[in-house]
């Protein structure tokens, strides 16, 4: 039987999962792909400090470009992390006629299309299931068995962090700050854990499945994304109220003239909403086709097993195209889409919460503004507080352009009975 002897250059959380797994589930592996993969060499930072698994001695380098340039292997796998390097890795990788497996979501959505485009040119695959929903195959989905279908939205859980925070903001009733220390203290949390908090680690996953559903790689500056910073005990205690749960979702998509939407903000879902009931770390996604309707993945996002099972799946695929000289699902131009809409022009309902004068006329000048913009109130609630200077004034706005709200919602700001900041979080819809 064929063997196709793999490089690991990384050898951190992921690496050692990857390595430990395809030691557990070789045989398994070999039988159903028909070949046998071999770790022949791999890339560590350090070659003296302690691991979890021990590699036959002499493979372990400290130089990733040994295992590019190794002639025994076959796929190089990236899981080195940051962008200047594994990016040159990329090219070297690609150059040399070897295909590329990666999780480095940051790095696909920088330059995603600088790697694509070389990857086209040199005619070699590139695979990253694990950069999007870790354990979730949604990028093979996406590519394969969504590919008959126009991705008429995706609506997404993408980054577990941030819904644990939530999820325990919702069932504790604390506030996002306790949230966070706990997230740390259990380890759900990274060291660092700004990418996660501020959105843009969901965004990055955002931006690459937008590239796959349709067709054009998405500029990271044309992309909305807002973290969950904001979002306190009472805005989830007031959405409980009025029916909703508070998550961080991904949305994506197009509208009837194939301009599209990528967005990541903290939303009200509707209870009743498949992705309402998603809580801890888990991600999910509800991925809507033109011909196969409403589809729902749920699964873990991130985590050593999660993320080796997803690296695993593109080892078995690119072992396949290296044995058949076949295609690949690549990343494809297709469609009319080229354009992403203008955040301004992004239609939604809204969530608004002010801290207001409890005095006479207040709620009559506020609803007043919205009117001259021509925004419309679909409910209010102010409740009675024991506080007499200041009290929430809760208000859900009806469909309306997201440039239009913020004009109206600058003005409000300046109102002397407003105190305090204004959140305005977005409704799914
Ligand atoms: N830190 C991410 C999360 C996983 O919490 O989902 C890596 O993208």
């Amino acid at each position: 039987m064929q063997k196709i002897g793999i490089g690991l250059a990384g050898l951190g959380t992921v690496g050692t999962g990857v390595y430990r797994s395809l030691m557990q589930n070789n045989l398994l592996l070999t039988e159903r792909v028909g070949l046998e993969l071999e770790i022949r060499r791999i890339a560590v930072r350090n070659l003296s400090a302690p691991r979890s698994v021990q590699p036959a001695p002499g493979i372990l380098s400290d130089r990733w470009e040994t295992v590019v340039d190794d002639p025994n292997v076959g796929i190089v796998v990236e899981l080195i992390g940051g962008i200047d390097l594994p990016f040159a890795l990329f090219q070297r990788a690609l150059k040399a006629g070897k295909p590329v497996i990666t999780g480095n979501k940051a790095l696909l959505a920088e330059k995603g299309a600088q790697i694509f485009e070389l990857a086209a040119d040199v005619n070699v695959p590139v695979f990253f299931e694990a950069a999007v929903a870790g354990g979730i195959p949604i990028i093979k989905s996406i590519r394969e068995g969504f590919i008959g279908n126009h991705l008429q939205a995706i609506h997404a859980i993408l980054n577990g962090t941030s819904n644990y925070i939530l999820s325990r903001m919702t069932e504790a009733g604390i506030d996002f700050p306790e949230a966070l220390q706990e997230a740390q203290a259990n380890g759900y949390a990274e060291a660092d854990p700004t990418l996660d908090i501020n959105g843009w680690d969901a965004a990055h996953k955002a931006i690459i499945l937008a590239s796959l559903a349709y067709g054009f790689w998405v500029d990271s500056r044309l992309v909305h994304v807002e973290g969950i910073e904001k979002v306190s005990a009472a805005d989830i205690r007031f959405a409980q109220d009025l029916g909703y749960r508070i998550k961080l979702v991904a949305t994506i998509r197009a509208d009837s003239n194939s301009s599209i939407e990528v967005r990541v903000n903290p939303t009200l879902v509707p209870q009743g909403h498949v992705l309402a009931p998603v809580n801890g770390v888990f991600n999910a996604l509800m991925v809507r086709g033109d011909i196969v309707g409403d589809t729902l993945f749920y699964g873990r996002g991130a985590g050593q097993d999660p993320t080796a099972s997803a690296v695993i799946s593109d080892l078995a695929q690119a072992a396949i195209w290296i044995d058949s000289g076949g295609k690949a699902f690549g990343f494809t131009p297709h469609g009319l889409y080229g354009k992403c809409l203008p955040i301004d022009d992004l239609v939604s309902g809204f969530y608004l919460r002010l801290t207001v004068d409890d005095r006479p006329g207040v709620l009559a000048q506020v609803a007043g503004i919205l009117g001259t913009h021509d925004i419309g109130i679909s409910s209010v609630i102010q409740p009675e507080t024991h506080d007499a200077t200041a009290v929430p004034l809760v208000l859900m706005i009806h469909n309306a352009p997201f440039g239009r709200m913020r004009a109206a919602l600058e003005e409000i700001k300046r109102l002397a009975c407003v105190k305090g900041p204004a959140i305005l979080l977005w409704i799914l819809s």
